[in-house]
Parts: structure tokens; C-alpha cells; sequence
């Protein structure tokens, strides 16, 4: 018996079984998180993921459902079967891979830094963070917070419920950087010149990955088909120039 509506839950089973049933792919995606995932003016989610997603549902030939997630609790969002797939900018980490599988990476990124205009010149690397006497603020539940807690254990680490909120306390003043995925670093710096000053140069290694539930080969063997044909006949390319050229 179905305990769950067709519609808002994902059968437990084969992955792809359940995409075909519904004619539905549902992916659960974090906004907010440029140039990745982004909610548009007019409501509509917008970005290098979605128009993946995008993709993933036309070649599968059902309809493509957005399913936007707090970052904090999207593993379990996907484990309790609201989505097919996390298509999230997800950073793939032991600690994340021992509950969820991960597709072959789609790009990498590393961890960058937004510092306050005033400490231009003082602070040339995150090593030089490393002080009690600088605040830091980043996303919860991020790789930029786990790296901190890491690396720059000494400095105060505020963590907010979104990166808009986190990168603000820098270009407002009340901390003296934003640690975060590079991509997103760049843009809100081009975006608010003057305002912050970006250290561009990665100091994390991370491997961005599809996330799907344990267990599902079937799956996970069309994640990484899907990628490979995407990489190869340019689609991939496209939308990589459309979202993170200029
Ligand atoms: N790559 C980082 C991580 O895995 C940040 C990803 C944030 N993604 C998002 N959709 N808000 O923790």
C-alpha cells in the first residue's frame, strides 16, 4: 500500500522506475547560490543546475519538477523521498558520501574568500584569518563552515541560514570575511565592487556531485552516462559559458 501521494514523494525502489511511473524528475536544489541556482524576479529558478536538471528531464523524457530545499536539511529531504536527486552544487565529502551516493563530479570549485576592504593587503591567504581577533561568517552546513572549523580554528565563526545573510555582515562590516564557493564569490564581488575584496584563489579541493539515495546503481549508471554525453556533444559547454563566462 502507498503510504505517501504520488506527488509530492518519491516511491522507495528504483529511482529510475519511480522518474518513469510519475513522468516526473524531482530535483532538490538549495536557491540562492550563484551562479548555480537562483531565484529570478518573476519567481522561476534559474541557473547552471536548473538548466542541467532541465536536460536530465528532457532526455528522460518527463517533466522537470524544482524542488527548492534549505541547504541545512536537504540530505534528508532526499532520504525522506520529497526528490530523485540532489543537483545542488554539493560538494561530494567522506561524511556526506557515507550517507548518500554521488554521481562522477560535474566541475570542481574550492573555497574562497571575501574580505573586508580594510584588511586588503593584511590578510593574504586564510592562514593569516587564523586569529581570535577576526569574525568569519559562512553558510551552515557548508563545506566553507566545515573548512573553517578545520582550518581557521582560532578566528569566530558566524554561521547563517543563508549565504545573502553571511556575505552581508562582510560588506556591512560586521565580519571581517566570507568563506565560500569560489564561483559565488566572484560574482557577488563583481556585483559589489568596493564593497568586499576577493581573494580568488581556492585553498579547498572540492569535487561538486549529484546525490542520490545508497543502493541504486541503475541510477547512478545514468548519472554518469548522462554526464558523459553532455560533456561531449556540448550541451555542457553551453551552459557553462551562459552561467560562469563574464
Ligand atoms: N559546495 C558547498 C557544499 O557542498 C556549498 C553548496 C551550497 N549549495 C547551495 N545550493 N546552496 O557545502
Amino acid at each position: 500500500m502507498a503510504l505517501m501521494t504520488a506527488s509530492t514523494t518519491v516511491s522507495a525502489g528504483p529511482i529510475l522506475d519511480d522518474i518513469a511511473k510519475s513522468g516526473e524528475l524531482r530535483v532538490c536544489f538549495d536557491a540562492g547560490y550563484m551562479p548555480f541556482e537562483m531565484k529570478s524576479k518573476n519567481g522561476s529558478y534559474i541557473g547552471f543546475d536548473i538548466d542541467i536538471g532541465k536536460i536530465m528531464a528532457r532526455q528522460m523524457g518527463v517533466k522537470y519538477v524544482p524542488v527548492n530545499t534549505a541547504w541545512d536539511g536537504i540530505i534528508p529531504t532526499l532520504l525522506t523521498g520529497k526528490c530523485h536527486l540532489i543537483n545542488a552544487g554539493m560538494t561530494i565529502n567522506a561524511k556526506r558520501n557515507m550517507r548518500v551516493n554521488f554521481a562522477d563530479p560535474y566541475i570542481v570549485v574550492g573555497q574562497s574568500i571575501l574580505l573586508n576592504p580594510e584588511l586588503e593587503g593584511k590578510v593574504t591567504s586564510y592562514r593569516d584569518l587564523n586569529d581570535k581577533k577576526y569574525t568569519i561568517a559562512t553558510k551552515l552546513g557548508t563545506t566553507g563552515e566545515q573548512a573553517i572549523k578545520r582550518m581557521i580554528s582560532k578566528a569566530k565563526l558566524n554561521v547563517f541560514e543563508t549565504q545573502a545573510d553571511a556575505v552581508l555582515e562582510v560588506a556591512n562590516g560586521k565580519a571581517d570575511a566570507f568563506i565560500y564557493d569560489m564561483p559565488f564569490n566572484a560574482i557577488y564581488a563583481s556585483q559589489n565592487a568596493g564593497k568586499v575584496v576577493h581573494l580568488e584563489k581556492p585553498f579547498t579541493f572540492e569535487p561538486l556531485g549529484w546525490a542520490i539515495a545508497q543502493g541504486d546503481m541503475d541510477m547512478l549508471n545514468f548519472l554518469n552516462n548522462f554526464l558523459r554525453q553532455i560533456k561531449g556533444d556540448g550541451s555542457y559547454d553551453r551552459i557553462y559559458d551562459k552561467w560562469f563566462k563574464n
